[in-house]
């Protein structure tokens, strides 16, 4: 049987170029064209010498596919995918531009009035550990970001069963590839080598999106999240550090509320392939490359406040494979097609 034609828009960013990577061996889609800006009409392993093997040339504009990819900045990327969608094209969106349901938010943290606003509602956040059905049948999908989507999953369970009150942390500690390929000062070598940071201490863009789907879960107010990003010195990961004081007399004390923690979080998390609760607290290097995301959830017991640690790599849970797990669904494919590679490590 023929392969689903799909197709990239700008394969010439981080998140563009590792969905070229992870799509070419996937054995269901073929890959059938990629856009790039400023490298148009050079070979793919031209513009990008580890993509030689991948045999198409950068184009200026999409071609004909059942469905696209667009790995464009915020507002590039709306004005990429409305024609598309259109055409009949389904889409999965790697920039912010569908995922906030409301569209002044876009002024709020984006700086920019959404050009279509009514598709909001129709675009599913592509977290298939929340929206699974909803992402089967849609044409638009927006790919979380790459810091939501290892916190929402941290929080979640403890969020929908109601044993944490709505006043959370979010620590997150991120590898420079997460400030994309684009050239600036923040990320040359020598600023950000054995250099760590805050940063965005005013508000994060990823903060309304944490916000949106961890309300989604429970009735009552939406919760209070301080979010801080970190930038340290790795080129890929996020580790998200998520801490909130416990609801008293929803867990037993001690380790028999430790072990009715854990058996919460793995009851949530059940049959999912790209979720793991793990017995030790995770690393970077443990998700460098796959599509997992690694989720250790404890108590501290002195304090009595949930502390869970989520980690993923943001280039392939954070984005280009989480785009490809939401693809295989809205295809009808086993989820975990193509994604199935073992982390890299050391
Ligand atoms: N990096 C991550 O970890 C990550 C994770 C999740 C989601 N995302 C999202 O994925 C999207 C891409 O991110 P990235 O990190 O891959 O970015 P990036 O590496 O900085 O790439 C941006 C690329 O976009 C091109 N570009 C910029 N403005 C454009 C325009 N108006 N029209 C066409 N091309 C344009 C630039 O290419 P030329 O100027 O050379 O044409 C550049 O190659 C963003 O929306 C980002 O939020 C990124």
């Amino acid at each position: 049987m023929a392969r689903t034609k799909v197709g990239i828009i700008n394969v010439t960013g981080y998140a563009g170029l590792e969905l070229a990577r992870l799509l070419h061996p996937h054995p269901e889609v073929e890959l059938a064209w990629v856009t790039g800006r400023s490298a148009a009409g050079q070979k793919l392993g031209e513009a990008l010498p580890h993509l030689a093997d991948i045999e198409l040339t950068i184009q200026a504009e999409p071609g004909p596919a059942e469905l696209a990819f667009s790995a464009l900045p915020h507002k590039s990327s709306a004005e990429a995918i409305l024609p598309l969608l259109e055409e009949g094209i389904r889409v999965v969106d790697l920039s912010a531009d569908f995922r906030l349901k409301d569209p002044s938010a876009y002024e709020t943290w984006y700086d920019f009035a959404h050009p279509a606003p009514a598709l909001l509602e129709k675009a599913v956040y592509g977290l298939p550990e929340l929206h699974r059905p909803q992402i089967g049948s849609a044409r638009l999908v927006a790919n979380p970001g790459c810091y939501p989507a290892g916190a929402i999953l941290a929080l979640a369970p403890a969020v929908r069963e109601g044993i944490i009150a709505p006043d959370i942390i979010v620590d997150s500690k991120s590898g420079v590839s997460g400030a994309g390929r684009t050239l600036s000062l923040a990320t040359h070598f020598s600023e950000v080598n054995e250099n760590t940071l805050a940063y965005a201490l005013e508000g994060h863009r990823h903060l309304p999106e944490m916000v949106q789907e961890l309300a989604g879960l429970r009735t009552g107010p939406p919760p209070q999240i301080t979010f801080l990003p970190h930038l340290v010195p790795m080129t890929r990961g996020i580790l998200s550090s998520c801490y909130a004081p416990l609801v008293a007399g929803k867990l037993a004390g001690g380790e028999k509320g430790q072990q009715e923690l854990k058996q919460l979080y793995r009851d949530f998390f059940k049959g999912e392939p790209f979720v793991r609760v793990v017995e030790q607290p995770p690393q970077t290097k443990q998700t460098w490359g796959n599509n997992l995301c690694l989720i250790y959830p404890t108590i501290d017991l002195r304090t009595d406040r949930l502390v869970v640690i989520g980690c993923l790599d943001n280039l392939v849970k954070g984005a280009a494979g989480q785009a490809i797990q939401n693809m295989n669904l809205m295809l009808g494919l086993p989820e975990t097609t193509g994604l199935e590679a073992i982390a890299v490590y050391p």
